[in-house]
């Protein structure tokens, strides 16, 4: 299959070619204070984001802005080659859905078909409990989707891909890992809600509200990618709890969780 290459990320994908990295079939987006996964990838090729002319470097604390071109294996089994993001934009850095969706859109011009994505996200569902893992089922949105996320004229119908998500479930079981279900919202943040509008989220069917995750995945079924989606709940939306809400507590959860969502997503890649 031959992708297009959008102007904005011709450089980026030429630099990498002079780099000689190899050619992903999955990428996975890791999101707030998720990015230890990284270390479960061997022989990896990182690349600083800065050091791509033209792709986007996120300035959000716990989003690394690199790019790990590797594999996970556990001795017998060994992954597709990845592409790995540590680190996202999202959309309230820069208002610009071309930087916030040019992880995928660079994915797919290397080639990728099946995109893994997360989220640190705020529980709404009152049977979560931060450090929960919560399997996207379906997402909303309250914002009117731009151009690029609707670019093909492809509906959202299906967003998640039901073989990619069986194999979440599966590795869950086979883990031992809760895994709750539920929709996600997007909202553009930057701050998060008050305890009205997590109110509403619930009346209106979210689960779990973030900032991210949405626009890509909007593009990326676009792009024809098949998608699945974890969400890590780091902590309860506002007015659920009466502790404060920071994203210091947003990324101490993330860090506490980790090792059971390393788990998850590693078993999961070595199925694929
Ligand atoms: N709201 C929005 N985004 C988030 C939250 C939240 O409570 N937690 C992590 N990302």
């Amino acid at each position: 299959m031959t992708v297009s290459i959008d102007h904005d990320l011709r450089e980026a994908v030429s630099e990498l070619r002079r780099r000689n990295v190899p050619s992903p079939s999955v990428a996975l987006i890791l999101g707030s204070g998720l990015g230890d996964f990284a270390k479960e990838i061997s022989n990896g090729i990182t690349i600083s984001a800065e050091d791509l002319p033209g792709y986007p470097s996120s300035t959000v604390q716990g989003h690394a802005g690199r790019l790990i071109f590797g594999s996970v294996s556990d001795g017998s089994r060994s992954s597709p080659l990845l592409l790995v993001f540590q680190g996202r934009v999202h959309f309230y850095e820069t208002a610009d859905v071309d930087r916030t969706t040019a992880t995928v859109r660079l994915a797919a011009a290397l080639g990728v078909t099946r995109l893994l994505i997360t989220n640190a996200a705020g529980g709404i569902n009152r049977s979560f409990v931060p450090g929960d893992l919560m399997l996207m089922t379906d997402v909303m949105s309250l914002l009117p989707p731009s151009s690029r996320m609707i670019a093909g004229k492809q509906k959202l119908l299906e967003v998640f891909d039901r073989d990619l998500t069986m194999h979440l479930k599966e590795s869950a079981r086979e883990e031992e890992v809760a895994l709750k279900e539920g929709t996600y919202c997007w909202l553009k943040g930057p701050s998060y809600e008050t305890a009205a509008e997590i109110r509403m989220l619930g009346i209106l069917g979210a689960d779990a509200v973030g900032m991210s995750t949405v626009p890509e995945l909007q593009t990326a079924r676009a792009l024809g990618m098949r998608c699945a989606g974890v969400s890590l709940i780091s902590n309860m939306g506002t007015g659920i709890l009466p502790s404060k809400l920071s994203h210091a507590e947003v990324t101490d959860t993330a860090n506490r969780s980790s090792e059971r969502f390393s788990h998850l997503i590693k078993s999961c890649l070595l199925r694929l």
